[in-house]
């Protein structure tokens, strides 16, 4: 047997329904290794948004790679996490233009209405937040990414009408 297979043979078992989603999905990749992406989604929506160790092995162990790849993969993507994260993810851009034009305060609107520090999820779920790179909409500045959608140029006011139309 690989080395892969039985550095994997202690992890978690991807459950039944994941299995199958995988499954439905293998006759459309060449090859295992080319599954990683769709299978980390799919765990990640099993587990609730986020890929703990378990998933992660899960995952090493249903497409029979080393989990040292698996975690490679994860850590690369941004849309993937390692710890749990809210039903809204906020994004707020620090890179130098949104930087000179408030982003820090920016920061601060957030973690003050969700009562919350970065990267740390609200008690009833509703959102996350953390800081970024340039994610290209520095015309924008200061903005910030909710759930894929980009807002900006924000005011803190505009934080606050934004937060609370957030279901
Ligand atoms: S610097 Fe903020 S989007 Fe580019």
């Amino acid at each position: 047997m690989s080395e892969p297979r039985e550095a994997a043979s202690r992890a978690s078992r991807l459950p039944e329904e994941a299995r199958a989603a995988l499954d439905a999905l293998r006759q459309r990749y060449p090859d295992e290794e080319a599954l990683v992406l769709p299978a980390l989604h799919i765990a990640q929506h099993h587990w609730g948004g986020w890929l703990p160790d378990e998933a992660i092995e899960a995952v090493a162990h249903e497409l029979n790679l080393a989990p040292a790849k698996v975690y490679g993969v994860v850590t690369f993507y941004d849309l993937f996490h390692q710890r749990p994260v809210g039903r809204h993810r906020i994004r707020v851009c620090t890179n130098l233009p949104c930087a000179l034009r408030g982003a820090e305060e920016i920061l601060q609107v957030l973690g003050r209405e969700l009562d919350v520090g970065e990267d740390q999820v609200t008690p009833d779920g509703r959102c996350s937040y953390v800081h970024f790179e340039c994610l290209g909409a520095c015309e924008m500045a200061p903005m910030m990414m909710v759930d894929g959608e980009y807002h900006g140029p924000l005011t803190p006011e505009a934080v606050r009408r934004l937060l609370e139309g957030l279901d």
